[in-house]
C-alpha cells in the first residue's frame, strides 16, 4: 500500500493522542501529522511520541482561527499534494459544575464543535485524495439528545433522522444556529430544544454533517470518498475530568476503524460505537 498522509486535529492529549500513536504503530511508514492550540504542547506530545519509538509531526491550528487551518492546508498540498485520512476530533465541553449561563454555553460550544469543525472540513476537502476517509468525533450524547428533540419537536427530528436525502450541510448547519439563536433568545424551550444540552446538540450536529458530507461525497461515487462519525465511548480524558472507563487507546479504537475503512466500504454516513452502526432513529 502507497504512503498515507494523515492528519488528527486536537492530537496533543486524549483521544486524539491515541488515535495518533495507533496510526504510528499500525503504519510506521505513513505520514502522521496531529494538530495542537499551542505549539509547547505539540512539540511535548512529539516527544512522548519519540520516547516510544514512534513518529509524528505537531502543527499548530485552532478550530477558532480558520487562517491557521488555512496554513495547514497550504503545507500538506505543499509537502504532499493532499490529505488521505482527516480525523476531526478536536472539541470541547464545558465542565458539569460550570456556572456559565446557557447562552455562552451554546455559542461557545456550536463554535468549535460544529462551525469550527465544519471549517475544518471546508478548509480541507478540496485537498482530500481519492479514496480519502474522513471521521468527525461524535459521542453517545448524539443519539440521547435526538430523542430529547423527538419529544420536544417532532418535526425537527422527522427532520434530522430522515435518510433519502438526509439534511444537507446548509441545512445542518442552519439547524445548529437556530438552536444558539433560540438558546440566547431565551426561547429555546417553545422552539423544540432541550435544556442545557450545548454538548449534545453539538454531538448531534457533528452526526448530522457526516451524514451531509457524505452525502456530497456519493456525487462523486468514483472517488470513493467515505466520511463517518465515531462515538468513542466515555473515555478517560480532561473533557471527561478523567472519570471515563475507557482508555485513550480504547477510545481510539472506532475512529481508527473508520479512518481505515476498506475500499468501497458499505459504511458511509454512519454514526459508528463499538466498531457497529447504531440505528439512527
Ligand atoms: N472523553 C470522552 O468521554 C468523549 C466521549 C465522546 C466524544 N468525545 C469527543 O472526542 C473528542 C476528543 O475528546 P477528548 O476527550 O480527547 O478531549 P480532550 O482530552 O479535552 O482533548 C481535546 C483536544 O481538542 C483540542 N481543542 C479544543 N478546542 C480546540 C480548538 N478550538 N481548536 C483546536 N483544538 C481544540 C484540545 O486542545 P488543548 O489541549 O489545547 O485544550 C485537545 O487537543 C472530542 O471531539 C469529544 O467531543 C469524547
Amino acid at each position: 500500500m502507497r504512503t498515507h498522509y494523515i492528519l488528527v486535529t486536537g492530537a496533543n492529549q486524549g483521544i486524539g493522542y491515541g488515535i495518533v500513536r495507533r496510526l504510528c504503530n499500525e503504519h510506521p511508514d505513513w505520514t502522521i501529522y496531529g494538530t495542537s492550540r499551542s505549539a509547547a504542547n505539540g512539540e511535548e506530545a512529539a516527544k512522548k511520541l519519540q520516547s516510544e519509538g514512534l513518529k509524528a509531526e505537531f502543527l499548530e491550528a485552532d478550530l477558532t482561527k480558520p487562517e491557521t487551518f488555512a496554513a495547514v492546508k497550504e503545507k500538506l498540498t505543499k509537502d504532499h499534494g493532499g490529505l488521505d485520512i482527516l480525523i476531526n476530533n478536536a472539541g470541547m465541553a464545558f465542565k458539569n459544575a460550570s456556572t456559565d449561563p446557557y447562552a455562552v454555553k451554546a455559542e461557545v460550544t456550536l463554535a468549535t464543535n460544529v462551525f469550527g469543525t465544519n471549517m475544518v472540513c471546508d478548509t480541507l476537502f478540496p485537498i482530500l485524495k481519492d479514496g480519502a476517509r474522513v471521521v468527525v468525533l461524535s459521542s453517545m450524547r448524539a443519539p440521547m439528545s435526538l430523542h430529547k428533540v423527538k419529544k420536544l419537536n417532532p418535526e425537527r427530528y422527522a427532520s434530522f433522522i430522515k435518510n433519502d436525502p438526509p439534511l444537507t450541510r446548509t441545512e445542518v448547519l442552519q439547524a445548529m444556529t437556530d438552536f444558539v439563536s433560540a438558546v440566547k433568545a431565551g426561547d429555546f424551550a417553545e422552539k423544540g430544544w432541550p435544556d442545557d444540552e450545548a454538548y449534545s446538540v453539538s454531538k448531534l450536529g457533528d452526526t448530522l454533517l457526516a451524514r451531509a458530507y457524505q452525502q456530497e461525497f456519493n456525487s462523486v461515487s468514483e472517488r470513493d470518498i467515505v466520511v463517518n462519525a465515531a462515538c468513542p465511548g466515555y473515555v478517560m480524558t480532561s473533557m471527561s475530568s478523567h472519570k471515563g472507563h475507557l482508555t485513550i487507546d480504547e477510545g481510539a479504537d472506532t475512529p481508527y476503524y473508520l479512518a481505515v475503512l476498506p475500499p468501497n466500504t458499505e459504511i458511509r454516513g454512519q454514526h459508528v460505537s463499538k466498531r457497529q452502526i447504531v440505528k439512527w432513529e
